[in-house]
C-alpha cells in the first residue's frame, strides 16, 4: 500500500540532537535526571512532584482539574503536600513498603492523590477502572490479596467485602466518614512533612490487570524503574516542555490512564488536566478550550465519534492552544487523520504499545513524516522484528508476530504469581518480547498492524478477554454454554459478540436478550456486556479437548453480517 506521507509540524524538541538516527540509543544516558543516579535510591512519586519543587517551580500548576460542578488547580507544592498528608494517613493506619493499595475513584485529583501517597511509602498502588463492578473489582483485590483500598461511598456497594478476606481497611474519600476512615478528613489533621520511602529501581511500582484470551485477568507489576521510559517518551513522543498543559483522556484504571495520565506529564512537570465523566463531544471540545490544553492524548474510538458530529462543530470552540495530538489502543484508521489534518489542521500521531511494555515503544513523532495507516516506528533504543511461526525474521510487507528485541526499562517487572504467563511472551527465548500482535513494516521501519494472533478482544481500546465474559454469562442460569468474540465496527473497532447455548426451559426471546447484556454490566462492567447476543443450538469445539472454537464464530461472523 503507497501510503499518502503527511509531513512533520513543528516539534519543542529536536530529537536528533539526542539520538542519531540509526544508532543504538543508551537508556542509560537518561539515569542522569533520576535521584537515582546520585544516591542509588529513587521514588516515582518524589521524581513526578518534589523534585519540580526542589527546582524552584513549586507555584507551577500541576494538576487542573475540569467537572460540570468544579473547576480547580493544584500546583506542585499543593500537589506535594497533599500527598503527604494522605501518605501519614496511610502509615498511620499500618500502609508499608511492598504493600498492595488498590485505588477505586473517579478521575478526579483524589484518584492521583491517593496513588502518589502510596507510592511515594514504597506501597504497589492497584488503580481499578471507575466502571468496574463487584466481580471485576473482587477478583482483582482477591489474586494479590490486598490489604487496602482507596474509594468514595458511592462505589462502596460494588466492594464485597466478605468476599474479600484479605482487605483489612477501606478508606473513603468522602468526609461523612461512616465505618471506613475517612482519609480526606484524617489529612486535614495529618502532617504535610512526609520521609519519603525511598526505594530501588526493581521495587514494584504499580499493578494493573490486563485480558488475554484465556483464564481471568493477569496482574501485571511495573517498577520504579519504568520512570526512564516515561519521561523520556513524554519528552520525544508527547513533544512536553515546561509551560505545556496537557490532557490525557484514560482513565488510570487503564495503564494509559496511569503511565500517560499520571506519571509521564508530571515526570516531565506540565500541567495535567483531569476531566471527570465519560465522552462527550461539547464536553471534550469545552475542556481542550477552558484549559488551553496544548497536547492531547486520546483515542481512536473518541477520535471517530468527534468525526460523526456536525461538520462545523470544533468551529465553535477556540482550539487554537493546541498543537500535538496523539492517539493509542486500537488501529487508527488513516480516513480520521485526513479528517483531523483537514478539521484541527494538526497530524494524530498513533502510538503502539501495551500493559506489559510499561510505556510506548513504537510512535509516530513529531519530527518524522506520518503514513496514515501505520502506527509509526520503533522509538530510539527499541528494536523490532517481524517473525514468522517459528520464530525467524520476515521481509518487509509480509506479516507475522510483531517481535521487541527485549529488554527496555519499562518491561513488567512480573506476571503476579504467574511465572508461566510471563514465559508465554517470550516463546523464542529471552530476545523477543512476543507483543501477540500482528504486523508488517514497511522498507522504511513503519509498521503496519493486521490484527491479534489471540482471540482478545478491543473494543474502543478497552482490553476485554473473551474467557472472563464466557464465564460470567455461564453463571446466568439460562446459559449452557457461551463463545464471546470481537465484532468488528465502525466506531469502537469491535464490539463484544456473544453466542449463547440455552438452557432447556428458557425462552429465546428479548427479555432474556436484556436480561444477558444487564447481567454482565452489572455483575463485571459496562465494556464487558455483550453488545450483540445470539442464540445457537451448538458451539464450534475443537474435538480432542472441546475448547470453543471461537475462530470459527469470528469466521461464520464476518460471513453473516
Ligand atoms: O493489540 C494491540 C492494541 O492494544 C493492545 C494492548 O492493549 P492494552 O494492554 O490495553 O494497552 C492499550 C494501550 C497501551 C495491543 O496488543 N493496540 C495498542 N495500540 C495500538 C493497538 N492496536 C493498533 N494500533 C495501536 N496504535
Amino acid at each position: 500500500m503507497a501510503a499518502a506521507i503527511i509531513p512533520p509540524q513543528s516539534a519543542s524538541y529536536n530529537i536528533e540532537t539526542e539520538w542519531l538516527e540509526g544508532e543504538p540509543f543508551d537508556w542509560s544516558t537518561v539515569h542522569a535526571r533520576f535521584t537515582w543516579n546520585v544516591t542509588g535510591k529513587v521514588n516515582m512519586a518524589y521524581e513526578c512532584i518534589d523534585r519540580h519543587v526542589d527546582e524552584g517551580k513549586g507555584e507551577r500548576n500541576a494538576l487542573h482539574y475540569i467537572s460540570e460542578e468544579e473547576e480547580y488547580t493544584y500546583t506542585f507544592s499543593e500537589l506535594k503536600r497533599e500527598v503527604n498528608r494522605w501518605a501519614n494517613v496511610l502509615l498511620d493506619h499500618g500502609v508499608r513498603k511492598g504493600d498492595f493499595v488498590f485505588v477505586f475513584l473517579p478521575k478526579h485529583p483524589h484518584c492521583h492523590i491517593a496513588m502518589f501517597a502510596a507510592i511515594k511509602i514504597g506501597a504497589v498502588v492497584g488503580p481499578l477502572f471507575e466502571a468496574f463492578m463487584e466481580e471485576a473489582v473482587k477478583d482483582r483485590i482477591n489474586d494479590c490479596e490486598g490489604k487496602y483500598l482507596i474509594t468514595e461511598d458511592s462505589f462502596l456497594d460494588r466492594v464485597n467485602r466478605e468476599e474479600i478476606p484479605s482487605l483489612t481497611t477501606i478508606f473513603t474519600t468522602n468526609k461523612t466518614g461512616g465505618v471506613n476512615p475517612s482519609i480526606t478528613r484524617e489529612a486535614e489533621k495529618a502532617s504535610d512533612e512526609l520521609e519519603t520511602v525511598w526505594v530501588d529501581l526493581d521495587d514494584g511500582l504499580n499493578i494493573h490487570y490486563t485480558s488475554g484470551s484465556t483464564g481471568k485477568p493477569k496482574g501485571i507489576i511495573h517498577a520504579h524503574r519504568n520512570m526512564i521510559q516515561q519521561y523520556q517518551t513524554g519528552r520525544w513522543v508527547l513533544d512536553l516542555k515546561d509551560d505545556d498543559v496537557y490532557w490525557c483522556t484514560a482513565h488510570p484504571g487503564w495503564v494509559t490512564g496511569t503511565v500517560y495520565g499520571v506519571f509521564a506529564p508530571l515526570l516531565n512537570g506540565v500541567t495535567t488536566v483531569i476531566h471527570g465523566g465519560r465522552f462527550s463531544a461539547e464536553a471534550w471540545y469545552e475542556v481542550l478550550e477552558k484549559a488551553e490544553v496544548s497536547v492531547w492524548y486520546s483515542a481512536p474510538t473518541a477520535f471517530r465519534m468527534l468525526k460523526g458530529e456536525p461538520k462545523d462543530m470544533h468551529a465553535h470552540y477556540d482550539l487554537s492552544s493546541l498543537r500535538h495530538i496523539l492517539s493509542v489502543g486500537e488501529p487508527l484508521n488513516p480516513e480520521v487523520i485526513h479528517w483531523a489534518y483537514q478539521t484541527w489542521k494538526l497530524r494524530i500521531h498513533d502510538t503502539w504499545w501495551m500493559t506489559e511494555t510499561g510505556a510506548q515503544l513504537i510512535a509516530n513523532l513529531p519530527t518524522r513524516p506520518i503514513k496514515p495507516g501505520s502506527m509509526g516506528r520503533p522509538i530510539p533504543g527499541i528494536e523490532i522484528d517481524i517473525l514468522n511461526e517459528e520464530g525467524h525474521p520476515l521481509p518487509p510487507y509480509e506479516t507475522g508476530h510483531l517481535a521487541i528485541h527485549s529488554a527496555w526499562p519499562s518491561l513488567m517487572k512480573e506476571v503476579w504469581k504467574n511465572p508461566i504467563k510471563f514465559a508465554s511472551y517470550f516463546p523464542f527465548g529471552e530476545e523477543w518480547y512476543l507483543a501477540g500482535d500482528l504486523a508488517y513494516v514497511d522498507e522504511e521501519g513503519y509498521v503496519f498492524f493486521q490484527g491479534r494472533s489471540d482471540d482478545m478482544i478491543n473494543s474502543s481500546g478497552e482490553r476485554i478477554g473473551p474467557f472472563e465474559v464466557e464465564s460470567k454469562l455461564l453463571e446466568h442460569p439460562a446459559v449452557r454454554e457461551s463463545g464471546v468474540v470481537g465484532k468488528p465496527d465502525p466506531v469502537r473497532g469491535e464490539i463484544v459478540k456473544a453466542f449463547i447455548v440455552v438452557n432447556e426451559g428458557f425462552e429465546k426471546g428479548d427479555d432474556l436478550l436484556n436480561d444477558l447484556k444487564r447481567f454482565v454490566k452489572t455483575e463485571l462492567a459496562a465494556h464487558c456486556a455483550p453488545k450483540e447476543i445470539e442464540f445457537i443450538e451448538e458451539l464450534p469445539k475443537t474435538q480432542i479437548s472441546g475448547k470453543v472454537l471461537r475462530r470459527e464464530l469470528k469466521k461464520r461472523e464476518k460471513v453473516d453480517s
